[in-house]
């Protein structure tokens, strides 16, 4: 499947992802900025800040309990369509979009 990560200043990437993976390891992978991550995928850091558009988030499981208090420690604020991208799977056959916040840190 393809992410399609967006930036801040609205310029898109497209990454070939591997299902499994998440959709922070294929931007920390595929050099996509934006994405910090600096716990490195163990839920304790909220670097890996990402909006997701309405339409996939609709389709993704839902926000853990530990991943919801984590979203109140982002750099920018969180909003409806927050996630922390450690915690989406890539999953064969459906792409996603994300956007990436001004900051991290
Ligand atoms: Fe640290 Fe996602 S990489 S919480």
């Amino acid at each position: 499947p393809t992410i399609t990560y967006t930036d801040a200043d609205g310029q898109t990437r497209d990454v070939q992802a591997t299902p499994g993976d998440s959709v922070m390891e294929t931007a920390v992978r595929n050099g996509v900025p934006g994405i910090v991550a600096e716990c490195g995928g163990s839920l304790s850091c909220a670097t890996c800040h990402v909006f997701v558009d309405e339409e996939d988030l609709a389709t993704l499981p839902p926000v853990s309990d530990m991943e919801d208090e984590m979203l109140y420690g982002t750099a920018v604020d969180r909003e409806d369509t927050s996630r922390l991208s450690c915690q989406i799977r890539v999953v064969d056959g459906q792409d996603l979009h994300v956007t990436t916040p001004a900051t991290q840190v």
